[in-house]
């Protein structure tokens, strides 16, 4: 599937951001698996990064994955923005909004119109626009976290942020702008 993903500067050496592909597994297992034992995100298996693969963006830079972040779908309307994850020598350079931002170019590509996150680092999804919330708001999420901790997955509890896409077609004026000023002022 093409997306309107693109370079995400004119800079030859700044990373690309694009979907995920088979060959990215690897990194993105390293990545998530280095944080999700500081108990930053969940853990994901290779079968589970596998099978969900096109759900994931990149950033690579000179063929090196460098950052990651998946879109996981709930339902045909709502999904969380998971996974984010930076190599620690690229933090501060804008990666993670660059990668959050390429999740969500994917949710509306396939029409989603919520995404929601959990996150210990409030400033990181407040500086996207995201608003905080609370959980119970995703009892799809609250079911998931129950069947995880049956399994033996230790939850750290977190902060819930979500973002409710706009709708981007208006409707027609139905007097053109010049016009209803005119009438306005008359
Ligand atoms: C959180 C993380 C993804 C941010 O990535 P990054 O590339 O360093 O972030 P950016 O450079 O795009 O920063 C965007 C904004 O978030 C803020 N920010 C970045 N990391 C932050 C953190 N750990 N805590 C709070 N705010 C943070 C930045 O200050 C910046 O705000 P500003 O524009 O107002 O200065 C990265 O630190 C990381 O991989 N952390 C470990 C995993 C994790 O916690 N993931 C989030 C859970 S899903």
């Amino acid at each position: 599937m093409t997306l309107p993903f693109s370079s995400t500067s004119k800079q030859s050496q700044r990373p690309i951001v694009r979907p995920a592909n088979r060959g990215d597994i690897d990194a993105i297992l390293e990545l998530v698996s280095a944080y999700a034992a500081e108990g930053l995100m969940l853990p994901r298996t290779r079968e589970q990064v596998a099978m969900n693969i096109d759900n994931y963006v990149v950033a690579a830079s000179a063929g090196r994955v460098v950052a990651c972040a998946a879109l996981e779908e709930y339902s045909p309307s709502l999904a969380e923005v998971s996974s984010v994850a930076v190599a620690r020598s690229e933090h501060g350079k804008g990666l993670g909004t660059d990668v959050v931002l390429g999740v969500e170019r994917l949710a509306r590509a396939r029409d989603i119109g919520e995404i929601f996150a959990l996150s210990l680092s409030d400033r990181f999804f407040l500086s996207l626009d995201y608003e905080a919330t609370s959980i119970s708001r995703y009892p799809e999420k609250l079911a998931r976290y129950d069947r995880l901790s049956a399994d033996g997955v230790e939850i750290v509890p977190k902060r819930c942020f979500q973002k409710v896409f706009e709708n981007t077609w208006q409707t027609p004026a139905l007097v053109e702008p010049a016009k209803e000023k005119a009438l306005k002022a008359s």
